[in-house]
C-alpha cells in the first residue's frame, strides 16, 4: 500500500512538473495496489470501488459497482439515469466492462436500463459474443431480470426541450466538468479490470454511438502491460482507438503520462476542429505509475490508493 510520505511526495512532484508543463516522467510511483482511477471528479464511485478492494475483492467487481454509482445518479447528465436524451428525446446508453482475463462485454444504443454496465458485464459472462446493441441488448437485459425504466428526469427533459428551440448540433466542453465515466482498477492480486459507461452526446443524431462500449475505443485493458479508458467526444477516440493505442504505446515502453500524451497528440493531428473539443485520457500500468491527459484545460481524475482518494486536473495540450 502506498504510504502517505510516498503519496505526497507523488502529488508534489505531480503539481511541479504540472506547473513546468513537464510530462510527469519524474514522479516513478511504486506499485500501489489496490488502486481505482476514473475520469473527473468521482469520489462516491471509487468509494463504491475501494469498498471491494480494499476487503481483497476482485476489481472486475470494484469497475462494476464504481460504475453503477454515475449510472443512478439523476444530477450526472451524460451517463444513465438523468443523461441527456438524443435530439428526439430518447436516452440511450454506451457501456463496457473488460476483465484482467481479457474477456470484454458490451453493450450500444440500449434504453430504458439504469445499468447498461451491469448489463454489459452479463454479456461477457453469460453469451459467446462481446457487444449486444439496440432492441437486442433490450431484450437479453429484460430477460435478465433488468427492469424496464423511464430514464428521462424532468430536469433532463427541460434541458432538451430547451436545446430543441435552436437545436444547434455543438458538443459542448466538458459538460458540468463531467462527462463519460472511465474507471480502472487493479486488485490486491494485481488483475486489472475497466468499464465505462456513458448517455452519450447531448442531442446525438437517434442511433449514434460513441467510443464508450467499442472495445479498444473508450476502453482498453491488457493484464500484461495495463489499462486506459477515455472521456470526450467519441468520434474522436474512435478514429484513433484511444485506449488501445494508449496500452500499446505502454507495452513499447512510454510509461501512462507518456502514452496519453502521445495518443492525445494523433488524435489533434487529425483533428482540425480540435480546438472546440475535448478529449481526456487515463492510464495506469503494472508499475503503479498513472497518467492523464487531454486536449484541453478541465478535464480532472479521481484517484484512490491506501484508502485516500485524490482529484487531480490533467496536464493538457492547448496551453
Ligand atoms: N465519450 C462518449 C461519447 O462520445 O459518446
Amino acid at each position: 500500500m502506498i504510504s502517505r510520505r510516498d503519496w505526497l511526495s507523488r502529488s508534489l512532484a505531480g503539481a511541479l512538473v504540472t506547473r513546468l508543463g513537464l510530462s510527469e516522467t519524474v514522479a516513478q510511483p511504486k506499485p500501489s495496489f489496490p488502486l481505482i482511477i476514473s475520469t473527473w471528479n468521482n469520489r462516491r464511485a471509487n468509494e463504491a470501488g475501494w469498498a471491494i478492494l480494499s476487503k481483497k475483492g476482485r476489481s472486475l467487481d470494484a469497475v462494476e459497482a464504481a460504475a453503477r454509482v454515475p449510472e443512478a445518479d439523476p444530477k450526472d447528465t451524460s451517463v444513465g439515469y438523468g443523461g441527456l436524451p438524443d435530439r428526439d428525446g430518447n436516452v440511450t446508453l454506451d457501456a463496457c466492462i473488460m476483465d484482467e482475463q481479457g474477456r470484454a462485454g458490451s453493450v450500444s444504443f440500449l434504453q430504458h436500463i439504469m445499468h447498461p454496465i451491469s448489463v454489459a458485464r452479463q454479456v461477457m459472462e453469460k453469451t459467446p459474443h462481446v457487444m449486444l446493441s439496440g432492441e437486442g441488448a433490450l431484450q437479453f437485459a429484460l430477460a435478465n431480470g433488468f427492469k424496464k425504466e423511464n430514464l428521462l428526469t424532468d430536469s433532463s427533459r427541460k434541458a432538451w426541450e430547451d436545446w430543441k428551440k435552436e437545436s444547434k448540433y455543438k458538443p459542448v466542453v466538458n459538460i458540468e466538468r463531467h462527462d463519460t465515466i472511465g474507471v480502472l482498477a487493479v486488485d490486491a492480486n494485481s488483475n486489472f479490470s475497466g468499464a465505462c459507461t456513458t448517455s452519450g452526446l447531448a442531442y446525438k443524431m437517434h442511433g449514434r454511438v460513441g467510443d464508450s462500449p467499442i472495445i479498444g475505443a473508450g476502453l482498453f485493458v491488457d493484464n500484461e502491460i495495463g489499462g486506459a479508458c477515455a472521456t470526450g467526444l467519441g468520434e474522436v477516440v474512435m478514429r484513433a482507438l484511444g485506449a488501445f493505442l494508449v496500452v500499446e504505446l505502454m507495452r513499447q515502453g512510454k510509461t501512462p503520462q507518456q502514452a496519453c500524451e502521445e495518443a492525445i497528440r494523433r488524435m489533434v493531428k487529425k483533428t482540425p476542429e480540435y480546438r472546440d473539443l475535448q478529449v481526456g485520457i487515463l492510464a495506469v500500468n503494472r508499475a503503479g505509475q498513472y497518467g492523464a491527459y487531454s486536449i484541453q484545460k478541465g478535464f480532472n481524475y479521481t484517484l484512490t490508493t491506501g484508502g485516500e482518494t485524490l482529484v487531480r486536473e490533467a496536464d493538457f495540450f492547448m496551453k
